[in-house]
């Protein structure tokens, strides 16, 4: 199935596992991510042209530590050992791994003493400024390799079998704090494993569309729930291209949607692109359901079920569909690896369609899965959806629900709203808005005096939150220059009626989260 050749990266649960896979592909080479558990069958069946064996957080020597095969070495492919998969190289070949005096977390300078494999191009004795975070270390190297660098608190920090095709290093590579990382990691593929980079957006475009083409088959159709987000719509536009008129797009207006959402999806799928779009106006369901409702965890919920309620109505009356599209993605497909088990908390419940395709009987695509977002964005590129909407900032399903706090009455909404787009305009021109990861206002039902010409005001608060993020899973509140949050605080204030008061979000996440409900 695969026509690519593919790396592949066996998990051993490092946090940077997910970091290596993205930096493999931004040099144009296909990679997939597999527990180390997959077993050496499903590994040969899947030939992969190099094998990644990523960091983790255990001791080879530990009970229980997460180990392989040493066939696995005698597979004869190339294969590079990060970290933990370098002590674990180590620890199978006949080499010795123990504790290292001093922990090590951080920059460390290493000393090159053979430029070979993954480290060519670099000469006896350069300095490598590298990201190093572990507590072990390689004692003794196994017999046949060649030590290619030291650093002084790790004196194996690499080696490598150059025969066998083998390279190890016990620092991080796929870390930006790793300046020399990318080459590093494009010695291993390019060097080492000889691939020719041939993973582009462009033959992803071709594969995929005959791969939706070979599932839905010629007459299947295809439901496709357009939320104005970057994967449904990337997700929508590669399947009409796909299977045309045979695909129809259902997008719910909730009420609950920022400025313009609803016409932009109109403009670019229904106009441009001719989709079968429908449009489903169900505001007065949704504020009529969510009247009255403060708390945040059952607006939640009445807003999940009134979407599946009114997706499902409408799905029933598309003849024939036997499909559902969801823009799922590879970070969802990826099985995590907790090899030191871990308890997870729902902290809020996330709104997401997960239950309709069994309800509905209809089978799933997802032309995404393999995906990661910054690849998701370059396709939809490539199929020439308007960059405003690929660069858009994350929005939650609930939508300004669980940013408009207590009643969620239309005319609060419409508040809300006017200043949100506000906020939204100014960061723009500020030119924060790509680098920024969510950027919105919440409005607070707290009602405070303020004066505006010669006359009393008694209005509302509305918090201003912006923060930098890299999947939504932790988040850093964004010192905003003072200039521009005086522009927004005047602009809300002069030009959105019922808010008298701006505030600013200084809360990092954690203890706070993202969104305020
Ligand atoms: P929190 O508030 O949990 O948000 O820190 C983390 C990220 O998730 C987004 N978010 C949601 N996304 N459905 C979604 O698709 C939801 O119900 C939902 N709730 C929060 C939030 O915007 C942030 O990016």
């Amino acid at each position: 199935m695969r026509q690519h050749q593919t790396i592949l990266i066996l998990d051993f649960g490092s946090q940077y596992t997910q970091l290596i896979a993205r930096r493999i592909r931004e040099q144009a080479v296909y990679c997939e991510v597999h527990p180390y558990s997959v077993g050496l069958d499903k590994i040969r069946a899947m030939g992969p042209a190099g094998i990644v064996l990523s960091g983790g957080p255990m001791s080879v020597y530990e009970e229980g530590a997460p180990l392989i095969s040493p066939e696995l070495f005698g597979l004869g492919v190339p294969i590079l050992g990060i970290c933990y998969g370098a002590q674990l190289t180590a620890h199978l070949l006949g080499g010795k791994v123990d504790s290292a005096t001093r922990r090590e977390y951080g920059r460390a300078q290493v000393a090159v003493i053979e430029g070979v494999g993954a480290l060519a191009g670099m000469a006896a004795g350069d300095s490598l400024a590298v990201w190093m975070s572990h507590g072990d270390h390689v004692d003794a190297i196994p017999p046949g390799f060649v030590h290619t660098a030291s650093s002084d608190n790790c004196p194996f920090a690499g080696f490598a079998d150059p025969a066998r095709r083998i390279h190890c290093v016990q620092f991080h590579p796929e870390v930006v704090h790793t300046p020399r990382g990318a080459e590093i990691l494009g010695n291993f593929l390019f060097r080492v494993c000889g691939l020719a980079g041939d993973w582009s957006m462009a033959s992803f475009v071709d594969e995929a569309i005959a791969r939706i083409r070979a599932q839905v088959g010629p007459e299947g159709r295809v439901i496709c729930g357009l939320s104005g987000g970057v994967d449904s719509s990337v997700a929508a536009a590669i399947l009409h291209k796909a299977i045309g008129d045979r695909l129809t797009c259902i997008f719910v207006d909730n009420g609950l949607l920022r400025r313009g959402e609803r016409d932009q999806v109109d403009a670019v799928f229904r106009d441009h692109f001719k989709v079968d779009l429908r449009v489903i106006d169900a505001t007065d369901r949704f504020l009529n359901a969510l009247a009255g409702v403060t708390d945040p965890e059952r607006k939640r919920k009445i807003i999940g079920l009134e979407f599946i309620n009114v997706f499902d109505a409408e799905a029933k009356t598309i003849a024939n569909a036997r499909f559902l599209a969801q823009g799922t993605l590879y970070p969802d497909v990826i099985e995590s690896v907790s090899v030191r088990g871990g308890p997870s908390h729902v902290i809020k419940s996330h709104h997401n369609v997960g239950g309709l395709p069994e309800r509905m009987n209809l089978a799933l695509v997802e032309p995404l899965r393999e995906l990661f977002k910054d690849e998701v964005r370059a396709l939809g590129a490539e199929l020439g959806l308007p960059r405003h909407m690929l660069m858009r900032q994350p929005f939650p399903g609930p939508g300004l629900a669980v940013r408009c706090l207590g009643d969620l009455r239309k005319e609060r909404l419409d508040v809300l709203r006017a200043a949100d787009a506000i906020i939204e305009e100014e960061i723009r021109s500020a030119g924060l808005y790509e680098s920024i990861w969510q950027s919105f206002g919440v409005l607070l039902p707290v009602r405070s005096v303020g004066v505006m010409g010669d006359a009393r005001t008694y209005e509302e608060t509305l918090a201003v939150r912006a923060v930098h993020s890299r999947d939504g899973m932790t988040a850093d509140w964004v010192p905003l220059p003072h200039d521009l949050l005086g522009r927004i605080s005047s602009r809300v204030i002069n030009e959105v009626r019922g808010i008298n008061r701006v505030v600013y979000d200084i809360t990092s996440k954690p203890p706070g989260t993202i969104e305020w409900e």
